[in-house]
């Protein structure tokens, strides 16, 4: 158990912050009615007023714990915020309910099956609630000493930490020394040390320190020193999910597997195991069952046996909310000659609920492409502004948003003025990369040169059908 409680830390290392195409969500931007709030407060979301609300009513649902089990699909056009929505979901849950992202083509790897990789990602979407007591050190850091021995080898130390009542010298070992001087842990800070686990969380600086002008920063957080015991019984939750914890008992793999993701097939023993340890949990309140949300993007690419995989495991005991996205209108279902609506099965379909996304009006581009804008550090002209709407509604939303980092790119070349992007900046990059549609037609003409296996006819309708 001792070393389940690390996997908190695992979470800050994996979720690292880029501008990415989705970076500027930050929510669904709804109020406490559901109604889909505009300007500032819209946590980045524009329009799709109808997807969102039903986003955020089945949040509401997941959040009351009434809908696990059950899937929802997402269908609408490409680049009509389908993932945008998602990933504001995840946004609006916070890190206490796990919500696990996949494209279904990574089910497809060599190194497991179909079916184990949706295990994973269904039981990475299933947090369990660990509720632990215990013991912790809590108070005022006075004085650390480190000796090291002449060849480094050894090193030991003593940690003399204080409350408003008391103060106390402890040993230090290597990893306690380790786990200090990676926390930069310095003489005024009020920290408090896990036991059981060696965990040491930095609360702040101590007030009587906060005179001490050089080891303060604009954001240090000035806390009162600790008063009473130092050593106190507490408490603590955390969340893991199946996976995690499947992954740490799994002899052959271990924990350090979940650092290096390739954790490889599991056991179905070992899961019926810690099911049954986790019922045990349950029973005696020491645990609960948090059901996340598994979001399944680019679901058509899924196979037959994935999605009857997909129908039983929907009917399991502990199962996550499915949420699946598809931009396909009749398709043919992978490993099938049949065709079916966004290229689900029917009986599939038939247990999801639908949450359809339409295509923008010009008025909600602008304010997405704006909203990138800043994003991505850029300023547009009014004009430029205007014209990058024009190109969107005319070739894709993505496609502008994509002109936005290369615009910029050429405005700075030619020495812009502040680097402000112009219509003819916007002009060069439309005709050095091709959209969508002039690609089709590129290619559809035949006169390129490349190799086709139907000479470049019909590209388009092929695609649309696969
Ligand atoms: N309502 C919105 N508000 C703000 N940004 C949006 C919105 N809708 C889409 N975007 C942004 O537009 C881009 C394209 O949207 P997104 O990737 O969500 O489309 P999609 O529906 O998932 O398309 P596809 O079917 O091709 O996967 C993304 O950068 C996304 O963040
Ligand atoms: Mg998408």
């Amino acid at each position: 158990m001792a070393q389940i409680t690390t996997t908190s830390e695992l979470r800050d290392i994996t979720k690292m912050e880029r501008i990415g195409a989705h970076s500027h969500i930050r929510g669904l931007g709804l109020n406490d009615l559901l109604e889909p709030r505009s300007g500032p407060d819209s946590e980045g979301m524009i329009g799709q007023a109808k997807a969102r609300k039903a986003a955020g009513l089945i949040l509401k649902m997941v959040r009351e714990r009434k809908i696990a089990g059950r899937a929802i699909l997402m269908a609408g056009p490409p680049s009509s915020g389908k993932t945008a929505i998602a990933m504001g979901m995840a946004q609006t849950l916070g890190t206490d309910v796990p919500f696990t992202m996949i494209s279904a083509s990574e089910v497809f790897s060599l190194s497991m099956s179909k079916t184990e990789a949706l295990t994973q990602a269904f039981r990475r979407s299933i947090g369990v609630r660990i509720k632990e007591e215990t013991e912790i050190i809590e108070g005022e850091v006075v004085e650390i000493q480190i000796d090291r021995s002449l060849t480094g080898a050894q090193t030991t130390g003593r940690l003399t930490i204080k409350t408003q009542d008391m103060e106390t010298v402890y040993d230090l070992g290597t990893k306690m020394i380790d786990a200090l001087t990676k926390e930069k842990i310095i003489a005024g800070d009020v920290i408090s040390i896990d036991r059981a686990s060696g965990k040491i969380n930095k609360l702040g600086r101590s007030y009587a320190r906060s005179r001490d002008y050089d080891a303060t920063g604009a954001d240090t957080k000035f806390v009162q020193t600790p008063s009473g015991e130092l050593q106190t019984r507490r408490e603590v939750v955390h969340t893991v999910s199946l996976h995690e914890i499947d992954v740490i008992n799994s002899r052959t793999q271990g924990f350090l597997a979940l650092f290096a993701g390739d954790t490889g097939e599991i056991k179905p023993e070992l899961r019926a195991q810690i099911d049954g340890k986790v019922g045990e949990w349950r029973e005696e309140g020491k645990a609960e069952i948090v059901p996340g949300v598994l979001f399944i993007d680019e679901v058509h690419m899924l196979d037959i046996e994935c999605f009857s995989f997909l129908n039983r495991a929907l009917e399991q005991e502990l199962s996550p909310l499915v949420i699946m996205a598809s931009n396909r209108g009749m398709a043919r279902i992978r490993g099938t000659t049949y065709k079916s609506p966004h290229g689900l099965p029917v009986d599939l379909l038939d247990r999801v609920l639908i949450i359809t996304t339409a295509k923008y009006t010009d008025d909600d581009i602008e304010k997405i492409i704006q909203i990138r804008c800043a994003e991505e550090d850029t300023k547009l002209s009014d004009d430029a502004l205007k014209i990058l709407t024009t190109m969107a509604s005319q070739t894709t939303l993505r496609y502008a948003l994509n002109l936005i980092s290369c615009a910029q790119v050429v405005a700075l070349k030619r020495k812009s003025p502040a680097g402000l992007v112009d219509v003819d900046d916007l002009r060069r990059c439309y005709s050095f990369f091709l959209d969508e549609k002039r690609s089709v037609q590129w290619v559809g003409e035949g006169t390129a040169g490349l190799i086709g296996e139907d000479d470049g006819q019909d590209t388009r309708k092929d695609r649309m059908e696969e």
